[in-house]
């Protein structure tokens, strides 16, 4: 019956309920789950083990690609089934929880937990549950909507439980491009030498023996929860756009730019889409989710070939790759999130990424991950690997949040995910800041003149000035640094009163 499905008749005997399956994994096992960015996450077996922990309860260690859809992250927290979390989460209960102290979370590069687990400075892992289209003859499996982390926990862990999603199309074969690094000490280079370089196989390659449980599903991804662009989002756009075009006039880009990568959320996805009406042709991307945008490029014949780890879309642009899959298949390629956030390839491709801030601060400094220095959204996700080794790291934000009770631009960033070295260009829907080599009182003119929020300009052109009195290569007043978040964690606004009115 599931021929098609399972490939490898020796396996059919493995076909079982996702509560038998759940119930190979036991208290206080580490287990490496398929899904990134709410894309080609294993369903039916979480959701198993969340319903068997409410009966009897147990913990494990839970480690995926990126986000989980379907609010897998959610229910698994609610039934109290994770010691720890990681690399990357984008829940309000599971955030809440790690908040309360209750869920260990280790933030970490995504391009990092599977050179962590091979190295042994993880793990080892127990379980993986993966999520497939199919298991081939040779017992390989074929990933869905993501790669992630899915190749390396299958190749490392002790057993592998298998979820076959029926109502994903076989003809996603040939999207995947699964690449292991080799060994250390004498590891090959990455042979990726340009966005849509193959350089591996179409499926997962394991040991059949491995497979310990297989199990059906029919469940859908969660529908990307990006919102549409607006006037914010569609300046910030603007500004980019513009300031490409005088790259591209100064003759340091052509007109396909360079390799694209753009971070998670609303405002990334945004800008992107503003380039389906800029003059730029022939795109390609290097990133790691790819969202409606790249789609949309697609479509407007803007865009040759896009690379990344996962697909997250809204439901009628998955409706509209799933009915014409096998043309943009031609022009796609989902890589294991170590190699689509390599260092080592992001370098050679000469990337331009464009992540997201939840604040920056007058010198450039970007605090990505955690509100008021101390509560975590949603965590660094691939942006430090990008940041750090593209050859233009761009941050974009809107320069206010809560209804202006916020400036994303503050005299000091409360943590840093991403240093001053690291960032080239700031913007915001009021403008644009070119940093790159200038020094920290130059940047700081740029940051305060261009992007922050008329609202707080004075206050923070005021504290730049009074910290210049004071000296220094980086000038700060050490005991007002943190004033404006003081005064919304005080107030509820980091404005102070009289500006408010
Ligand atoms: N302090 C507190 N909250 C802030 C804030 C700040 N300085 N800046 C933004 N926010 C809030 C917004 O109000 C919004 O809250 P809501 O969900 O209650 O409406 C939320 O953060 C998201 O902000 P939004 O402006 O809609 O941006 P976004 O959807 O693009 O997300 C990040 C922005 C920073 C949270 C998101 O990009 C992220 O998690 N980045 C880190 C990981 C990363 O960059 N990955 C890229 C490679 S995967």
């Amino acid at each position: 019956m599931y021929n098609h499905r399972i490939r490898r008749p020796s396996l059919m005997d493995k076909v079982c309920s996702a509560e038998q399956a759940a119930a190979l994994i036991k208290d206080g096992m580490i287990v490496g789950m398929s899904g990134f960015t709410r894309a080609g996450e294993a369903k039916a077996v979480p959701l198993a083990l969340a319903e068997r922990a409410a009966l009897d309860p147990f913990k494990i260690t839970l480690m995926t690609g990126a986000s989980l859809g379907n609010n897998i992250d959610r229910r698994l927290t609610e039934a109290g089934v994770l010691a720890r979390r990681l690399p990357f989460q984008v829940d309000p209960v599971l955030r809440a929880a790690i908040n309360r102290g209750e869920v260990m979370f280790t933030d970490q590069h995504l391009s990092e937990t599977v050179e962590m687990l091979r190295s042994r400075q993880m793990g080892p892992i127990d379980y993986a549950v993966i999520e497939a289209t199919a298991i081939l003859e040779d017992g390989s499996i074929v990933p869905t909507t993501s790669v992630g982390n899915s190749a390396t926990f299958a190749i490392l862990a002790e057993k592998v439980i298998v979820e076959i999603n029926r109502n994903l199309p076989l003809e996603m074969e040939g999207l995947h491009d699964i690449y292991i690094p080799t060994r250390r000490p004498y590891r090959d280079p990455v042979p990726v030498m340009r966005c849509d370089s193959r350089v591996g196989l179409t499926s997962i390659p394991i040991e059949p023996t491995k497979i310990a449980a297989i199990v059906f599903s029919e469940t859908m991804d969660s529908p990307s929860t990006n919102e549409a662009p607006d006037a914010a989002t569609n300046a910030i756009a603007g500004h980019l756009i513009e300031f490409f075009k005088h790259e591209v006039k100064q003759g340091r880009l052509g007109m396909s730019l360079a390799p694209l990568q753009a971070g998670i959320g609303t405002i990334a996805n945004a800008v992107l889409h503003g380039m389906i009406d800029s003059p730029f042709r022939d795109l390609t991307m290097y990133s790691e989710v790819l969202q409606d945008s790249t789609i949309e490029l697609f479509d407007s014949g803007k865009l040759k070939f896009a690379s990344g780890s996962s697909i997250t879309l809204t439901q009628p642009m998955m409706d509209r790759l799933l009915a014409d899959l096998t043309r943009y298949k031609e022009r796609m390629v989902l890589r294991p999130q170590e190699i689509s956030n390599h260092p080592e390839v992001i370098r050679r491709l000469g990337i331009i990424g464009i992540n997201t801030a939840l604040e920056c601060d007058i010198y450039g400094n970007i605090n990505s991950t955690h509100v008021n220095g101390t509560h975590m959204m949603n965590g660094i996700g691939g942006s430090g690997d990008f940041a750090r080794n593209a050859y233009m790291s761009i941050f974009v934000a809107r320069s206010t949040a809560k209804d202006d009770a916020i400036s994303a631009i503050v005299p000091m960033v409360t943590h840093v995910d991403h240093c001053e070295h690291d960032v080239d260009v700031i913007a915001t829907e009021h403008g644009l800041a070119d940093l790159r080599g200038l020094a920290p009182r130059e940047r700081a003119k740029l940051i305060i003149g261009h992007c922050a929020h008329p609202l707080y300009r004075d206050l923070a052109w005021d504290y730049f000035e009074r910290a210049c009195a004071r000296g220094g290569h980086t000038p700060h007043l050490l005991e007002e640094a943190f004033s404006w978040h003081q005064r919304r964690q005080q107030t509820g606004s980091m404005l102070p009163a009289v500006a408010a009115e």
